[in-house]
């Protein structure tokens, strides 16, 4: 009985380690600054309840609102945020982010034209693997403002 605990414990510990480190050597560190941080999670958190309001519409077959959800968050959500970002996010990191604008326009179209609350159901599932991806890829990280030197806060800038 003690020894299974033991060996499920040694996995437990031996899984997260792995998990850890592997997840360490994977992340992308983006350096920006606290606006252009702020910036970028304004936008997840309406990409997050933007996709909570598509399936709240889906659980009640409510295409019209299923477009109405998903259109903010396709690529005219891009152009509106992401040209003062373009120079300093990574090409990768642009081009996943684009890819998942234009998932959300196509959602929005075919709810519209097909209608088909399986089919849109698919759609987001996939779109969302790119939440995950990216997610799994990149953190931000911006420098403290306690060690900053003075000019660096005051023009904002941003270091690679
Ligand atoms: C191209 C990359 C990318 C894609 C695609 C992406 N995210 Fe993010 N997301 C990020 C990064 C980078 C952060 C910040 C991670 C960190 O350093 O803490 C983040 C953070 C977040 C946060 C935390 C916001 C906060 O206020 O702290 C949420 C919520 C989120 N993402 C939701 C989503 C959802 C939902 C999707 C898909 C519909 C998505 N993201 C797709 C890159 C991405």
């Amino acid at each position: 009985m003690q020894k299974t605990r033991m060996i499920i414990v040694c996995l437990l510990i031996s899984i997260s380690t792995t998990t850890l480190a592997a997840d360490k050597g994977n992340w992308q560190t983006l350096t920006l600054s606290e606006a252009q941080r702020s910036h970028i999670l304004e936008e997840m958190r309406a990409l997050l309840s933007g996709a909570q309001n598509i399936l709240a519409a889906l659980a009640t077959d409510d295409m019209a609102s299923v477009s109405k959800s998903a259109r903010p968050l396709g690529l005219g959500m891009a152009h509106k945020a992401e040209d003062h970002l373009k120079s300093v996010l990574p090409k990768e990191f642009m081009q996943m982010g684009m890819s998942l604008h234009q998932d959300f326009d196509r959602i929005a179209a075919d709810a519209e034209s097909k209608k088909d609350p399986k089919l849109t159901l698919r759609q987001l599932s996939d779109a969302m693997t790119k939440c995950v991806a990216c997610h799994d890829t990149y953190r931000i990280s911006t420098i403290p403002a306690s060690v900053q030197p003075a000019q660096v806060q005051q023009h904002n800038h941003h270091h690679h």
